[in-house]
């Protein structure tokens, strides 16, 4: 039986499965990832390698520049909007329809694995599709891919900010408490296009291994938890996830 198989073998008898994704999972749909080890291409070069993360990233580099700022997720608002789901997003939702008792977990904040049909997304890192007022904290969902006005406004008149988790903040509580049950309890832990190297999100992988879950990794390169998961696939999530079903 070759590892793959193995891996099947554990996710079609687990009583529950946890995925967490990263920006990988979107890199076969066009979306540049943050850094990456694999896949580098010219003209989609990752995020970190072009910008500065403390100057677009941050509540600090908002609070200096807020149009520039919000340039930058305008740029990326527009990008993802022409981006399709990929094989590795519809399988995931195929994998939601089919078991039970199933948790996706994701780093991502472009909304694919939305569009891809899965229905229960934790995103502990925030939609890049929600704006939220500075002022009086309102939420609203906005589809449009690039936005009249730079940066938008509440209806109560104070600017809005994107619906993300920047560095130096906290993850949205109530979805991170979410994300460390299901990994907690999972028989399955699936971990799938991330450099796992930022945290709080990385530690799910260990919290998941810890609690006795089979931890598989999907990822074409090498990262901080291939020595300790137990089946480490260096596939791309597009050819991998489908087979997996
Ligand atoms: P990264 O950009 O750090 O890592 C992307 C990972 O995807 C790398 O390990 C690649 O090897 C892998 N990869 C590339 N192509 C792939 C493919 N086709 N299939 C599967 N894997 C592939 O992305 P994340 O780990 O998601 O946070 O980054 C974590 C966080 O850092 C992001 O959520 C963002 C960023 O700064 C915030 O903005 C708070």
């Amino acid at each position: 039986m070759t590892a793959a198989e193995r891996a099947r073998e554990w996710l079609s008898s687990a009583k529950s499965i946890a995925v967490l994704t990263g920006a990988g999972i979107s890199a076969e749909s066009g979306i540049p990832t943050f850094r990456d080890q694999w896949g580098r291409s010219p003209d989609r070069p990752p995020l970190w390698n072009q910008f500065r993360p403390e100057d677009l990233a941050t509540p600090q580099a908002f609070a200096r520049d807020p149009k520039f700022v919000w340039e930058w997720y305008d740029w990326r608002r527009s990008l993802i909007a022409k981006a399709e789901p990929n094989a590795g997003h519809l399988a995931l939702a195929e994998l939601e329809r089919r078991k039970p008792n199933f948790t996706l977990i994701t780093q991502n904040v472009d909304g694919l694995h939305d569009r891809a049909g899965s229905t229960h997304v934790l995103k502990v890192h925030g939609d890049i599709w929600t704006l939220r007022c500075t002022l009086c904290s309102h939420e609203r969902h906005d589809p449009r891919p690039s936005l009249p006005e730079l940066p938008p406004k509440c209806n109560c008149g104070a600017i809005e900010r994107p619906g993300v988790v920047w560095f130096g903040e906290n993850l949205p509580p109530e979805i991170w408490a979410q994300a460390e049950q299901a990994a907690e309890a999972a028989g399955v832990f699936l971990v799938v296009g991330t450099s796992a190297l930022v945290y709080p999100a990385a530690g799910l992988v260990h919290l998941a291994k810890a609690s006795g879950a089979k931890v598989v990794e999907v990822n074409p390169a090498e990262t901080p938890v291939s020595g300790m998961v137990d089946f480490s696939w260096r596939a791309a999530a597009a050819e991998a996830l489908p087979q997996l079903l």
